[in-house]
């Protein structure tokens, strides 16, 4: 019987390596590994095997079968790598995809934000930055805005229990520039701003706005004036016309806002797009009143302050009908804007 196992071993080892493909592999497997293959008739046979010779053949028998199945194994992986290499055989890998991998973009806000630093910053101007959490100093008092404005009140804003407030506008960052630089101060300073208004298509309770503040001797209206029609033209195409109508703030003195026309905004119809104004002295007081030195002492420093909200600027270049869209984050519209 020991005899016959060898031959049998043989007979299959040759029969593996010759079997040239998957399918005539799977038939040699059968043949001596079916229910009915050779190597289960061996296990019948067994029982015909003396009880001295038995312990021998049980282990011939198992090392035949051990040996077998590692060849089978061995040769179909043979198989398998075969087809992997000729599938990747005539593709190059260093050709382009024929498909696009969907690759995300910079949300139209963001897109805003770039251009417009970018253009501030062919002018001089720097980034600035302050708390979203402020303190009615930075965000009222020092800007001369009295106690009994509208602003102020608390249905109107923020306040958290330590009487600390979420700021109502970027203005603040005016304030804690000028606290710790001296003068010549060029920033703009972008950032959220809350209010508690009713969210509608036009209101957010936060929302995202932009300050601007130039400072040095001899600041001029004109200054005011040139900085801004350049940054809206830059934004909305040179053929764009620059308004700027009276209009109160507490902060500058005078005061403006700014109305924009162009054909391709709103059917060319004048439309509104930002604040602005001489620093009014009282704010300049203020801060004089926190510093050591007298570098902003009103008789010998002028500037020029503005603000807008990006997320109307944002509305009007892409046409979109509510501002709710901006913060919904659905892919579908984003994905418009890439
Ligand atoms: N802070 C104003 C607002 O939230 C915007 C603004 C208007 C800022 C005039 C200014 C300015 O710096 O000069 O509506």
């Amino acid at each position: 019987m020991l005899a016959e196992l060898q031959s049998l071993s043989d007979q299959a080892q040759t029969e593996i390596s010759a079997a040239g493909d998957a399918a005539a592999l799977e038939a040699v497997r059968v043949k001596y590994f079916g229910r009915q293959g050779s190597l289960a008739q061996m296990g019948e046979g067994m029982k015909a095997v003396s009880k001295e010779e038995r312990p021998a053949v049980g282990k011939k028998l198992n090392e035949v079968r051990q040996n077998l199945t590692a060849l089978l194994e061995d040769r179909a992986g043979q198989f398998t790598a075969e087809r992997e290499s000729a599938a990747l055989s005539g593709v190059d890998l260093s050709l382009p995809g024929t498909f696009a991998v969907p690759t995300g973009g910079l949300h139209p806000l963001t897109q805003l934000l770039d251009r417009t630093v970018q253009i501030f910053r062919r002018m001089g101007f720097a980034l600035a930055d302050g708390p979203d959490i402020d303190d009615e100093w930075h965000c009222f008092d020092a800007l001369n805005t009295p106690a009994d404005h509208p602003a102020r009140n608390e249905q109107d804003t923020f306040y958290l229990p330590d009487g600390r407030l979420l700021r109502t506008h970027t203005s603040t960052v005016q304030i804690r520039t000028m606290e710790t630089q001296p003068p010549p101060v060029r920033i703009i300073a972008p950032g959220a701003a809350y209010r508690r208004d009713e969210v509608d298509a036009t209101h957010l309770a936060q929302f995202n706005q932009l300050e601007g503040l130039y400072v040095d001797a001899n600041v001029s209206l004109a200054d005011l004036k040139g900085t801004l029609e350049f940054f809206f033209r830059e934004l909305f195409g040179s053929g764009t016309a620059v308004r700027f109508r009276p209009h109160f703030f507490p902060f500058t003195e005078p005061s403006f806002e700014i109305d924009v026309k162009s054909v391709a905004i709103k059917n060319g119809a004048w439309i509104e797009v930002a604040g602005c104004g001489m620093v009014d002295p009282a704010v300049f007081e203020a801060v004089g009143t926190r510093r050591k030195d007298a570098a902003y002492d009103p008789e010998t420093v002028t500037g020029f302050a503005f603000g807008f909200g990006l997320d109307r600027l944002a509305m009007i270049l892409t046409g979109l009908p509510d501002v709710r869209m901006l913060v919904e984050n659905d892919v579908r519209l984003l994905a418009q804007f890439h």
